[in-house]
């Protein structure tokens, strides 16, 4: 059960006139000014988990981003508790240094969504609205109507729309061919992931290159992209850059929000989720408790044995990681998968030398259950699924300078387009005759 809005109203209304008790509305843009984000170095792996305890110790969740094959950790510290973190991080024998001087600053330097005007043609090379990205989805619906079409799946808290592109040749009203599934945008603040999507979704409906990959992939997959899957966090990063979660109302507190990465039913509740709504991977009041997983769910339960291949964008590390999550286990399929994250990890370094590391979820970032990979694999048996961050490894973290979208598209789509090249030789699927496979 969740409060309606009235309920919230009068509940803090009476919390005002009782005095408070703890409930505090929450701020609307808050100011980050004194904030850095510190990178904390640790050379073995008790130290990478003392780190971890140290930074829950002082409540520093809000960002705290491990990388684990390389050894550290990303913390966001404000200045009243920089100095005793620090200490605290030295006396353990851990290593810190400063990655973000100043988060407010870098903040209002990089961070500003583009509105576009009436006539303006949507803007790949920046950050969007969802506005804008709904009406470059209907647009691409209209003028492609042979290769795409947009299906609305669900709608969110806040009554934004979700939506699904399907792209292939001579496109029906339902799946056919083997389906390639990628979505983005389950965590807000990970802007790059949404870019990233819109990227390859312009890249295979447009096909600029005459690439003759695509119109191959086009005979023979189906392409389903979920573009912005948590659309209300989305927007709401606009008020809030570093949001996460949704924007439910969560019974009995104060905290909105849900971590839609936390919900799906598969182990949920285990290790790496928290059952505490004012936590940012806060699992909700039980699996698929939420309008966009549910909406998610449905059309994957519907589909799945055509699905091939799950592909799920998160940032920042530039790991390119395989299920499981919740623990220690692994596929049947493990190294048919991990072939797979080779040939994408060689081919995203070939396009301008960015660096990933792959491996399982668990062993690569972090425990973390119920999440999404974990459950297309686990419970709906998709062969291949995938859960990739993106670049970068810290330099801006979540805060993507506008630069690099075009940049970190085009290397993210060769490490795909390699690996459905493979994929599509392997299960012997590439139709098109005057392709040749080299
Ligand atoms: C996409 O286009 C079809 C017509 O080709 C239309 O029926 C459908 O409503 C459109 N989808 C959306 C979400 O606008
Ligand atoms: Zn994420």
């Amino acid at each position: 059960m969740r409060y309606n809005g009235l309920s919230v109203v009068l509940t803090l209304l009476l919390s005002v006139i009782k005095g408070g008790e703890g409930r505090v509305v929450e701020p609307q843009s808050p100011d980050r000014t004194g904030f850095q984000v510190l990178r904390l170095q640790a050379s073995d792996s008790d130290l990478v988990d003392t780190a971890l305890r140290l930074a829950d110790e002082y409540e520093l969740n809000e960002w705290a981003e491990l990388n684990r094959p390389d050894g550290y950790v990303d913390v966001m510290v404000n200045l009243e508790k920089k100095e005793r973190f620090t200490r605290a991080i030295e006396d353990a024998g851990i290593v810190s240094s400063v990655m973000i001087e100043d988060v407010e600053e870098r903040i209002k330097r990089h961070v500003t969504m583009k509105k576009r005007s009436a006539n303006d043609n949507y803007d790949y090379d920046s950050f969007n609205v969802f506005e804008d990205i709904e009406k470059e989805l209907k647009k691409i619906n209209n003028t492609y109507s042979d290769i795409a079409r947009l299906d609305i799946i669900g709608e969110t808290f806040e009554k934004r729309n979700m939506y699904v592109l399907r792209v292939s040749k001579d496109i029906g009203p339902a799946p056919t061919k083997p389906i390639i599934l990628i979505d983005a945008g389950i965590h807000a603040r990970e802007w790059v992931s949404i870019s990233t999507i819109m990227y390859i979704i312009n890249q295979v409906v447009r096909n600029p290159s005459d690439d003759l990959y695509i119109k191959a992939f086009l005979d023979s997959y189906e392409f389903v992209f979920m573009p912005v899957l948590n659309p209300d966090g989305y927007a709401y990063t606009q008020v809030d850059r570093l949001w996460r979660k949704n924007r439910v109302y969560n019974d009995k507190s104060s905290c909105r929000g849900v971590d839609l990465n936390r919900n799906w039913d598969y182990k949920w509740g285990g290790l790496g989720t928290s059952g505490r709504p004012c936590q940012i991977d806060y699992r909700g009041p039980a699996a698929f408790s939420e309008l966009e997983t549910k909406a998610v769910q449905k059309w994957v339960e519907a589909y799945k044995s055509k699905i091939l291949l799950y592909i799920n964008f998160h940032a920042y590390g530039q790991l390119w990681m395989t299920p499981y999550g919740y623990s220690t286990d692994t596929p049947s399929n493990e190294v048919e998968m991990l072939k797979y994250s080779k040939i994408a990890v060689k081919a995203i370094k070939k396009s301008r030398g960015t660096e990933y590391r792959y491996g399982p979820v668990y062993t690569t970032i972090y425990p973390a259950s119920s999440i999404s990979v974990d459950w297309v694999r686990g419970a709906e048996d998709v062969p291949l699924a995938y859960t990739v961050e993106l670049p970068d490894k810290g330099d801006h973290g979540f805060l993507t300078p506008p630069s690099e979208i075009p940049l970190i598209g085009k290397e993210t789509w060769e490490g795909i387009r390699a690996l459905l090249i493979t994929l599509a030789d392997d299960k012997g699927l590439l139709k098109t005759a005057e392709i040749i496979i080299v």
